[in-house]
């Protein structure tokens, strides 16, 4: 049996996460000598050396990393542990970690808004990240909840749709496809193309439909945000491939305008996900179950723009 107290896995856990003691320490608010001796007593504990130093970066060895892994759980289960002591007080109070894709950055926040509202005591972080990043995400199990549109393969995950996400063409109102109706996508060879970042699942859609039809566009420009490439887009760069969701923020932007081309939008979802390894909070639950039942009414709302669009 290995004798570790709650406080040095804690101390192991946050130094792993930040590979340094000084920043360990500053954020437990304890001096570095007592990281250091705290992790020193664990090291003897388990027998076997967690940390390599390389320069002045603190590197897990197998046995950290194990430890690590064993501490997120630990820790894990006693936030859950107080958050369902919370609920069966009748208070949703605790943590909430989220990762959205970038394209739900324009619906999501929204939604924990109203949420937040009828749970005023629930702390909510939420990232945004391209579909590679929210991977690595997971597999170092960071968040309770992941909002995607490609579940990727190799991780074993709950999820449940909620959204349809489709991917439309857009163009500059002065573009000179902008005035044609049906327009086959044979048009689009040879287009200056604005495209998203390598890791972006929007990048795959797009060049798994134009490698099946043969098309090829130039790529004047590789740009890693929605926002940036629709003002791209304004100021007469190329046209691009977006999520129609992207184009509603705000009221829309008066340049740009959504194409009508064949085998277009490109059908895809939001799904709301959870490690199936990992045992979900009341709140994570909840708050999955708000987003779910609430983004009905969104749905109706763009099927009826999408209609107006292939009209
Ligand atoms: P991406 O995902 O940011 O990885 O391109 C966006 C989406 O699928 O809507």
């Amino acid at each position: 049996m290995i004798h570790a107290t709650l406080h040095q896995l804690k101390v192991f856990e946050t130094t792993a996460r930040h590979g340094s003691f000084t920043r360990a320490a500053e954020e437990l608010m304890i001096t570095q000598p007592t990281v250091s001796s705290q992790i020193k007593q664990l090291t003897t504990a388990i027998g076997l050396p967690l940390f390599e130093q390389i320069g002045k970066r603190l590197y897990l060895t197998d046995a950290g990393q194990e430890l690590l892994t064993t501490s997120q759980d630990i820790f894990g289960r006693l936030d859950n542990f107080e958050m369902t002591v919370a609920d069966l007080k009748g208070k949703k109070q605790g943590k909430l970690r989220i990762t959205a894709i970038t394209t739900a950055k324009y619906f999501v926040p929204r939604l924990l808004g109203s949420f937040c509202q009828l749970h005023p005591d629930i702390d909510i972080s939420l990232q945004v990240t391209n579909h590679h990043d929210m991977q690595q995400r997971m597999h170092d199990n960071l968040d309770d909840l992941y909002i995607l549109s490609q579940p990727p393969e190799g991780i074993d995950l709950h999820t449940a749709p909620f959204l349809e996400n489709p991917l439309v063409v857009v163009a500059n109102v002065d573009h000179p496809l902008a005035q044609r109706r049906k327009i086959p996508i044979k048009a689009l060879n040879g287009e200056q193309f604005i495209m998203r970042e390598q890791g972006s699942g929007t990048r795959q859609a797009v060049q798994k439909l134009f490698a099946k039809y043969r098309i090829s566009v130039p790529v004047r420009l590789e740009l890693g945000s929605n926002e940036a490439i629709k003002q791209a887009i304004a100021g007469n760069l190329g046209i691009s491939v977006l999520s129609y969701h992207s184009l509603t923020a705000e009221g829309g932007m008066p340049e740009l305008t959504v194409l009508n081309v064949a085998h277009f939008p490109i059908q895809r979802q939001w799904y709301v996900a959870n490690l199936a390894t990992k045992q979900l909070s009341v709140i994570a639950e909840t708050f999955r179950d708000y987003l779910v039942e609430e983004s009905r009414p969104f749905q109706t709302r763009l099927n009826d723009s999408l209609l107006a669009i292939a009209s």
